[in-house]
């Protein structure tokens, strides 16, 4: 059957095997920033699983934008040769190697989610060698639980920029081929575009233009560093419920498009910790905002959340809510889902996702008669 799916999209000088992308996930796996062996078995394995591009995990381009102490870094060459290696692992299992670049910004220094992703400086047992500088486009806290952030000067938000070109050149370095900016979920960059988290008075604040200029500013600069043959990706909250807009996004995404953003990866949210009218977690919760921008500015979209069923994923591109599908936690449960989601839906040669080894052997046996595979059709062992 031909699917929409498994059509494989050209972006710039790449092409893609097909639609499906494992969204970036942090592992907490890190270590001073650098990745452990432990990052090239978890990407590898969504890589010959069978999709069409693989993220690596929102990783920092300065030491003060990590969320925790097990953030991946990319602040310095030290960071190549190390990344490298999961470029290669990725591209080695058949997909293309994408990066995501981040700040957290106000929202920086936590303890890991299952130690309460607590402010860092209030957890008992922290070394002050572990705790470090906040900063923000204002001194306005996250929530009323956390500390006031440093409000960076204009020499601060030039070093920034500045600081993000370098990562994007150093992910070309090391053999990325998609890179995508977060720009979502409440980290430094939505800090700028939100009215709440962003008070400024200078060019940088105010009215909506002034509050996109950081993003601009930043994408401009990226773009630089990040070679025209290859995609880039722009991850932002398409609504955040305190102030930024589905209206706005769509004015942000035409203006980005201008300046080199191939795909809009639209995400919610995060800007507060409580968000009160946003759409309510379930099934596809954010398609209706991958949908509302790609029409709205005319730019090719991602849509993310709670994407789970391989004909879901299927429906959302056929509909036209957007090009490429990005899958989080249900790839932590099954890094195969690509491959999984090709036989459930049909599409010739589903083995051919995997690699030349296992795809002879599970040729060969699914050429035995009555033969069914446990991954598409449950545990019952047919009598
Ligand atoms: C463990 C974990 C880590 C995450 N880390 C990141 C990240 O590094 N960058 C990011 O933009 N989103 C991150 N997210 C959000 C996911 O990329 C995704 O948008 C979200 O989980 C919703 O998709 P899902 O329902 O398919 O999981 C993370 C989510 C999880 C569960």
């Amino acid at each position: 059957m031909e699917t929409l799916l498994f059509c494989p999209l050209s972006l710039r000088g790449l092409l893609l095997r097909n639609r499906v992308v494992v969204s970036p996930m942090l592992t907490y796996l890190a270590s001073a920033g650098l990745p452990s062996d432990e990052h090239l078995v978890h990407y590898g394995r969504f890589a010959t699983g069978g999709a069409g591009l693989v993220f690596v995990e929102a990783t920092k381009v300065d030491p003060c934008g990590c969320s925790t102490t097990k953030d991946l870094g990319l602040w310095s060459d030290a960071f190549v040769v190390p990344l490298a290696r999961i470029a290669r692992v990725i591209q080695a299992g058949g997909a293309a190697a994408g990066i995501q670049i981040a700040h957290s910004g106000r929202k920086a220094r936590r303890s890991l989610p299952w130690e309460g992703n607590q402010p860092l400086a209030t957890c008992l047992g922290v070394e002050q060698d572990q705790v470090w500088t906040l900063i923000g486009p204002s001194a306005v806290a996250h929530s009323p639980q956390c500390e006031v952030p440093v409000a960076m000067s204009a020499a601060d938000i030039k070093a920034q920029i500045e600081a993000w070109g370098a990562a994007a050149a150093r992910a070309d370095a090391a053999g990325f081929d998609v890179l995508e900016i977060q720009a979502a979920h409440g980290y430094l960059i939505h800090q700028f575009l939100s009215p709440v988290a962003n008070q400024r008075t200078d060019g940088y604040g105010g009215s909506l233009d002034n509050r996109m200029r950081f993003a601009v500013d930043l994408v401009r600069r990226v773009r630089e560093s990040w070679p025209a043959n290859k995609p880039l990706f722009f991850r932002l909250s398409a609504v955040d419920d305190m102030g930024w807009t589905i209206e706005n996004s769509v004015v942000l995404a035409a203006l980005l498009k201008t300046h080199g953003v191939d795909v809009f990866d639209c995400s919610s949210g995060g800007i507060a910790d409580q968000v009160t009218g946003a759409a309510p977690i379930a099934y596809g919760y954010q398609v209706p905002y991958a949908k509302r921008i790609r029409a709205g500015a005319g730019v090719m979209t991602m849509a993310v959340g709670m994407i789970i069923h391989a004909r879901q994923a299927e429906e959302i591109l056929a509909e036209g809510s957007a090009d490429l599908v990005a899958i989080g936690r249900e790839m932590l449960h099954n890094p195969n889902w690509a491959f999984n989601a090709a036989e459930k839906l049909g599409i010739p040669a589903p083995f051919s996702l995997l690699s030349q080894n296992a795809e002879f052997w599970l040729k060969k046996r699914s050429r035995v008669k009555g033969i069914q595979s446990s991954t598409s059709l449950g545990d019952t062992v047919p009598r």
